[in-house]
């Protein structure tokens, strides 16, 4: 007690050393988690450079900022050990003040602040909004702010396009908050609060924003893009706002993530297969192969109904990009579950699987459930499934050489000199040599050869 009492008036002391708020406050920020963490790290970061604070690296920072995630208890496991390594400058310097938001915060920030004296703040995800102001309080004041959401239909937003972001030519727009799907094994809608729509005015505006400033990609984020709107009086769907978004005069290239196979109605699909803008690919997360594990799980669709929508995306979109997400061991998964899941695999062949070992999540329904798996079973089941897709991905990736794809170039990849990538309409990395001047362009190129989860190819020409 007496040492914590110690610790916080030499923070303090710290903070008037530094000169209060009068000079400049750098920060880092530090994001795990799905791209919807990304793009709300993105406006955090835009919304404090616009106050004058500094991004710097990590150990210089004053402010270090997590935005983490809950999804398995990995994901928790590695803020939990990142957070542990500060001690030493903590004692050494009384810095950094660490404030860690979003998913992790609403979950388990609270032990997080109890435990590490030099965690200061925590807030959940619908307090976004709330961040900048409190984290000046923190700067000019010390002491503990706490914002986690208590209301789980409020939602304080944060209105800045993410205009500070890692990649210029491509950005990340969330159009609906939360999740009211209950999924048994999930945690998200007691983390991210019930579904509410963004406005579709508040979307495209945003969107014309980052187009003004140089996105040629935008990429629109939900737990459940596709039920986009069915919290509206009016009429107005997720069809409706792909054919507004993709009409912006500057938008190249639209994309999405994630959808659910509920709702996923036919309009979507022909709301693509008008528009050049609108990338061919679809990440549809199956979660298991048995219909007896589907309904444990709350996902309300069945192996047949799954079927249909697939049917129906490829009868409309022959080039369509498929991914999914697989969940193995799931508790009570028996030998014909998990056989049941492999062939799925099998039959609807995947260009990319998310797959994950089943985490228990304290909140969910399926964490009491008994049968829980163990889980050198749990791993052996993610290698089996893991092994079988890697085989899928490389033959249908091989089955690409020799095509020619049209490609904006995102930059340099992150391995091998002199080498660039981009990704095709269906959302496959190609990986090709070419001069850093072709990045922001779009060119041709050819395949040459497969990997399971990229394609090298060689470039031919660019275009305008
Ligand atoms: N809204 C999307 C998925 C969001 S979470 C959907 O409904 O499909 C992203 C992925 O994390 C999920 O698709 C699922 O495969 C995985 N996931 C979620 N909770 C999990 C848990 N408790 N254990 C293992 N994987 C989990
Ligand atoms: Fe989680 Fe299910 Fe909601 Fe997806 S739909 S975020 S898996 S509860
Ligand atoms: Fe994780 Fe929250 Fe996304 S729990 S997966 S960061 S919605």
């Amino acid at each position: 007690m007496i040492f914590q009492a110690f610790l916080t008036l030499f923070y303090n002391w710290q903070i008037f050393l530094q000169g209060g708020t009068s000079g400049l406050v750098t920060f880092a920020l530090k994001v795990y988690g799905c791209q919807m963490n990304v793009y709300d790290s993105d406006k955090i970061r835009t919304a404090l450079v616009r106050r004058g604070w500094a991004e710097v690296p990590e150990e210089e920072a004053r402010v270090v900022i997590f935005n983490g995630c809950s999804i398995r208890d990995k994901a928790e496991h590695k803020v939990w050990s990142e957070l542990g390594r500060y001690s030493s400058r903590w004692n050494r310097e009384g810095l950094p003040v660490v404030a860690v938001v979003g998913c992790i915060a609403q979950n388990i920030g609270k032990d997080m602040i109890s435990r590490f004296p030099w965690v200061r703040m925590i807030a959940g995800p619908r307090h976004i909004g709330a961040i900048p102001d409190a984290l000046e309080e923190l700067v000019e004041k010390g002491g503990q702010i706490i914002l986690l959401d208590e209301d789980d239909r409020a939602f304080i937003d944060l209105p800045v396009p993410p205009s500070e972001r890692l990649n210029p030519l491509k950005a990340f727009v969330t159009i609906a908050h939360g999740c009211d799907n209950y999924c048994t094994y999930c945690i998200v809608p007691f983390v991210r609060g019930r579904f509410v729509s963004r406005p579709p005015e508040d979307i495209l505006s945003e969107v014309r924003q980052l187009i003004d400033t140089g996105v040629m990609e935008i990429t629109l984020l939900g737990q459940n893009v596709n039920s986009y709107g069915t919290d509206f009086e009016k009429t107005y769907r997720f069809s409706h706002l792909l054919r507004d978004v993709s009409s912006i005069e500057g938008l190249r290239l639209l994309r999405f993530a994630t959808s659910h196979p509920m709702h996923f109605t036919p309009d979507i699909v022909d709301a693509m297969a008008v528009s050049p803008r609108i990338c061919p690919g679809i990440n549809l997360p199956i979660q298991s192969g048995s219909d007896r594990i589907l309904k444990i799980m709350n996902r309300k669709y069945d192996l047949a109904t799954y079927t249909a929508i697939v049917e129906m995306i490829r009868e409309k979109l022959p080039e369509v990009g498929l991914t999914s997400d697989l969940i193995v061991g799931f508790p009570g998964e028996t030998p014909e579950d998990f056989e049941a899941s492999l062939e799925a695999l099998r039959k609807f062949r995947f260009d990319l699987v998310h797959s994950a070992a089943y985490s228990p999540r304290e909140k969910t329904a399926a964490a009491n459930m008994k049968d829980q798996i163990p889980h050198a079973e749990k791993k052996r089941r993610l290698n089996l499934v893991n092994e079988l897709q890697s085989e899928i991905a490389y033959e249908i990736n091989s089955s690409l050489v020799g095509r020619e794809y049209v490609i904006l170039v995102d930059g340099p990849a992150p391995k091998g000199e002199g080498l660039l990538q981009g990704r095709t309409p269906t959302d496959k990395v190609v990986i090709f040599r070419g001069d850093m001047t072709l990045v922001g362009r779009f060119v041709k190129v050819s395949i040459e050869e497969a990997e399971h989860w990229c394609l090298h190819g060689r470039y031919l020409h660019d275009l305008p």
